[in-house]
Protein backbone atom coordinates (compact mmCIF):
# COMPACT_ATOMS: atom_id res chain seq x y z
CA UNK A 1 0.00 0.00 0.00
CA UNK A 2 1.28 3.54 -0.46
CA UNK A 3 1.76 6.29 1.24
CA UNK A 4 -1.13 8.34 0.43
CA UNK A 5 -3.70 4.87 0.76
CA UNK A 6 -2.19 4.50 4.03
CA UNK A 7 -3.05 7.85 4.89
CA UNK A 8 -6.64 7.92 3.88
CA UNK A 9 -6.78 4.57 5.80
CA UNK A 10 -5.31 5.06 8.80
CA UNK A 11 -7.84 8.12 8.99
CA UNK A 12 -10.65 5.38 9.04
CA UNK A 13 -8.89 3.34 11.92
CA UNK A 14 -8.59 6.29 14.28
CA UNK A 15 -12.07 8.32 13.95
CA UNK A 16 -14.07 7.65 17.01
CA UNK A 17 -16.42 9.16 18.23
CA UNK A 18 -15.14 12.22 21.03
CA UNK A 19 -17.30 13.40 23.99
CA UNK A 20 -14.63 15.59 25.44
CA UNK A 21 -13.04 18.59 24.15
CA UNK A 22 -10.20 20.83 24.96
CA UNK A 23 -11.16 24.68 25.03
CA UNK A 24 -8.89 25.38 21.91
CA UNK A 25 -11.21 26.74 19.35
CA UNK A 26 -12.04 25.90 15.86
CA UNK A 27 -10.43 28.01 13.16
CA UNK A 28 -12.69 29.75 10.88
CA UNK A 29 -10.60 28.80 8.01
CA UNK A 30 -11.05 25.21 9.47
CA UNK A 31 -14.34 25.35 9.70
CA UNK A 32 -15.41 26.53 6.52
CA UNK A 33 -13.44 23.96 4.88
CA UNK A 34 -16.17 21.27 6.52
CA UNK A 35 -19.13 23.18 5.39
CA UNK A 36 -17.27 22.86 2.13
CA UNK A 37 -17.73 19.35 2.65
CA UNK A 38 -21.17 19.11 3.11
CA UNK A 39 -21.78 21.43 0.35
CA UNK A 40 -20.16 19.25 -1.94
CA UNK A 41 -21.60 15.72 -0.62
CA UNK A 42 -23.16 13.34 -2.83
CA UNK A 43 -27.17 12.84 -3.01
CA UNK A 44 -29.73 11.15 -4.63
CA UNK A 45 -30.48 13.16 -8.24
CA UNK A 46 -28.41 15.81 -6.61
CA UNK A 47 -31.47 16.91 -4.91
CA UNK A 48 -29.07 18.59 -2.14
CA UNK A 49 -32.20 17.77 0.67
CA UNK A 50 -30.47 19.66 3.84
CA UNK A 51 -29.87 22.36 5.42
CA UNK A 52 -27.10 22.51 8.07
CA UNK A 53 -27.33 25.18 11.08
CA UNK A 54 -24.15 26.12 13.00
CA UNK A 55 -24.11 26.64 16.64
CA UNK A 56 -20.66 28.10 17.77
CA UNK A 57 -19.58 28.62 21.52
CA UNK A 58 -20.20 32.61 21.41
CA UNK A 59 -23.54 32.36 19.40
CA UNK A 60 -25.78 34.13 21.76
CA UNK A 61 -28.28 31.29 21.33
CA UNK A 62 -25.65 28.71 22.53
CA UNK A 63 -26.49 29.07 26.55
CA UNK A 64 -30.33 27.83 25.88
CA UNK A 65 -29.35 25.29 22.95
CA UNK A 66 -26.95 23.93 25.50
CA UNK A 67 -29.67 22.93 27.54
CA UNK A 68 -30.80 20.26 24.99
CA UNK A 69 -27.36 17.99 25.91
CA UNK A 70 -27.85 15.13 28.26
CA UNK A 71 -23.97 14.47 28.49
CA UNK A 72 -22.58 17.72 30.38
CA UNK A 73 -19.19 17.56 28.10
CA UNK A 74 -21.52 18.52 24.73
CA UNK A 75 -21.98 21.78 26.56
CA UNK A 76 -18.39 22.42 25.99
CA UNK A 77 -18.05 21.53 22.29
CA UNK A 78 -16.57 24.95 19.87
CA UNK A 79 -19.76 24.09 17.24
CA UNK A 80 -22.53 21.90 17.26
CA UNK A 81 -23.86 21.44 13.60
CA UNK A 82 -27.65 20.65 13.25
CA UNK A 83 -28.28 18.56 10.48
CA UNK A 84 -31.76 18.85 9.22
CA UNK A 85 -33.33 16.47 6.51
CA UNK A 86 -36.00 18.33 3.73
CA UNK A 87 -38.15 15.45 2.82
CA UNK A 88 -40.54 17.25 0.51
CA UNK A 89 -37.62 18.10 -1.53
CA UNK A 90 -35.51 14.86 -1.81
CA UNK A 91 -35.37 11.72 -4.29
CA UNK A 92 -37.91 9.31 -3.67
CA UNK A 93 -37.23 5.73 -5.11
CA UNK A 94 -40.87 5.16 -6.73
CA UNK A 95 -40.48 1.04 -6.30
CA UNK A 96 -41.44 1.22 -2.45
CA UNK A 97 -41.57 4.96 -2.15
CA UNK A 98 -38.62 5.46 0.37
CA UNK A 99 -37.87 8.78 0.42
CA UNK A 100 -33.51 9.39 0.71
CA UNK A 101 -33.41 12.57 2.66
CA UNK A 102 -32.27 11.15 5.91
CA UNK A 103 -29.52 9.07 3.84
CA UNK A 104 -28.25 12.37 2.02
CA UNK A 105 -28.20 14.38 5.18
CA UNK A 106 -26.09 11.20 6.63
CA UNK A 107 -23.93 10.74 3.82
CA UNK A 108 -22.80 14.57 4.00
CA UNK A 109 -22.30 14.17 7.97
CA UNK A 110 -20.02 10.99 7.13
CA UNK A 111 -17.79 12.93 4.64
CA UNK A 112 -17.27 16.05 6.71
CA UNK A 113 -16.59 13.88 9.90
CA UNK A 114 -13.42 12.28 7.97
CA UNK A 115 -11.90 15.51 7.23
CA UNK A 116 -12.70 16.83 10.17
CA UNK A 117 -10.85 13.64 11.49
CA UNK A 118 -8.07 14.94 9.36
CA UNK A 119 -7.99 18.13 10.04
CA UNK A 120 -7.09 16.64 13.85
CA UNK A 121 -10.92 17.14 15.38
CA UNK A 122 -13.07 15.62 17.25
CA UNK A 123 -17.03 14.57 16.51
CA UNK A 124 -19.87 12.79 17.59
CA UNK A 125 -23.69 11.98 16.16
CA UNK A 126 -25.93 13.15 18.76
CA UNK A 127 -29.15 11.65 17.54
CA UNK A 128 -30.88 10.64 21.32
CA UNK A 129 -31.93 14.34 21.97
CA UNK A 130 -35.30 16.10 22.47
CA UNK A 131 -36.17 17.02 18.64
CA UNK A 132 -38.93 19.45 19.79
CA UNK A 133 -36.89 21.55 22.16
CA UNK A 134 -34.18 21.71 19.30
CA UNK A 135 -36.60 22.83 17.13
CA UNK A 136 -38.61 25.52 19.32
CA UNK A 137 -35.00 26.76 20.30
CA UNK A 138 -33.29 26.70 16.86
CA UNK A 139 -36.77 28.08 15.35
CA UNK A 140 -36.69 25.85 11.98
CA UNK A 141 -39.62 25.24 9.48
CA UNK A 142 -42.02 22.60 10.10
CA UNK A 143 -41.00 20.55 6.95
CA UNK A 144 -37.34 20.05 7.62
CA UNK A 145 -36.57 17.14 10.30
CA UNK A 146 -33.85 16.87 12.61
CA UNK A 147 -31.23 14.01 11.70
CA UNK A 148 -28.89 14.57 14.42
CA UNK A 149 -26.79 17.27 16.27
CA UNK A 150 -22.52 16.82 15.53
CA UNK A 151 -20.64 17.93 17.92
CA UNK A 152 -16.77 19.41 17.10
CA UNK A 153 -14.07 20.06 18.88
CA UNK A 154 -10.19 19.16 19.36
CA UNK A 155 -10.21 16.09 21.18
CA UNK A 156 -9.36 16.61 24.79
CA UNK A 157 -7.33 13.45 24.14
CA UNK A 158 -5.24 12.75 21.38
CA UNK A 159 -7.06 10.42 18.28
CA UNK A 160 -5.69 7.37 18.29
CA UNK A 161 -7.08 3.83 16.89
CA UNK A 162 -8.81 2.09 19.79
CA UNK A 163 -10.46 -1.85 19.57
CA UNK A 164 -13.83 -0.78 20.23
CA UNK A 165 -16.69 -3.70 18.93
CA UNK A 166 -17.35 -4.39 15.85
CA UNK A 167 -19.04 -7.43 14.03
CA UNK A 168 -16.76 -9.74 12.22
CA UNK A 169 -16.40 -9.58 8.78
CA UNK A 170 -18.47 -12.69 8.02
CA UNK A 171 -21.71 -12.14 9.73
CA UNK A 172 -22.05 -9.21 7.83
CA UNK A 173 -21.16 -9.68 4.23
CA UNK A 174 -22.08 -12.58 2.00
CA UNK A 175 -21.20 -12.96 -1.90
CA UNK A 176 -23.76 -14.04 -3.89
CA UNK A 177 -27.36 -15.49 -3.88
CA UNK A 178 -28.52 -15.65 -0.02
CA UNK A 179 -30.69 -17.11 2.40
CA UNK A 180 -31.13 -17.35 5.80
CA UNK A 181 -29.59 -13.89 7.07
CA UNK A 182 -30.75 -13.08 10.04
CA UNK A 183 -31.03 -10.10 12.08
CA UNK A 184 -29.13 -9.57 15.56
CA UNK A 185 -30.23 -7.71 18.45
CA UNK A 186 -28.40 -4.66 18.59
CA UNK A 187 -25.40 -4.60 21.23
CA UNK A 188 -24.61 -8.07 20.44
CA UNK A 189 -21.17 -7.20 18.49
CA UNK A 190 -18.59 -9.54 18.65
CA UNK A 191 -14.83 -8.62 19.52
CA UNK A 192 -13.36 -5.66 16.49
CA UNK A 193 -10.71 -7.85 15.93
CA UNK A 194 -11.89 -11.33 16.16
CA UNK A 195 -9.96 -13.57 13.87
CA UNK A 196 -12.02 -13.89 10.28
C1 LIG B 1 -26.78 7.74 13.86
C2 LIG B 1 -25.93 7.79 15.11
C3 LIG B 1 -26.49 8.28 16.28
C4 LIG B 1 -25.72 8.39 17.44
N1 LIG B 1 -26.25 8.97 18.56
C5 LIG B 1 -25.48 9.14 19.65
C6 LIG B 1 -25.99 9.81 20.80
O1 LIG B 1 -27.13 10.23 20.84
N2 LIG B 1 -25.16 9.99 21.85
C7 LIG B 1 -23.86 9.55 21.85
O2 LIG B 1 -23.14 9.76 22.84
N3 LIG B 1 -23.34 8.88 20.77
C8 LIG B 1 -24.11 8.67 19.68
N4 LIG B 1 -23.61 8.04 18.57
C9 LIG B 1 -22.23 7.50 18.59
C10 LIG B 1 -22.23 5.97 18.64
O3 LIG B 1 -22.52 5.54 19.95
C11 LIG B 1 -20.85 5.45 18.18
O4 LIG B 1 -20.65 5.84 16.83
C12 LIG B 1 -20.72 3.94 18.25
O5 LIG B 1 -20.81 3.51 19.60
C13 LIG B 1 -19.39 3.45 17.68
O6 LIG B 1 -18.32 4.08 18.37
P1 LIG B 1 -17.25 4.98 17.62
O7 LIG B 1 -17.98 6.09 16.88
O8 LIG B 1 -16.38 5.56 18.73
O9 LIG B 1 -16.49 4.10 16.68
C14 LIG B 1 -24.37 7.92 17.43
C15 LIG B 1 -23.83 7.43 16.23
C16 LIG B 1 -24.59 7.37 15.09
C17 LIG B 1 -23.95 6.86 13.82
Amino acid sequence: MDDKLKIFYELYDRRRSIREYSEDPIEEIVLHRLLEILRRAQSAANCQPWHFIVIKSDDPVREEFNSVFYKESFKSAPVVIAALADPSNSWTRKEDNKNYAWVDVTIALTEMIGAATAEGLGACWIAAVDTDKVKSILGYADGLELVGLITLGYPSEELKRINKERKPLRDIVTYGRTSGIEGEACGKAGPRDEKE
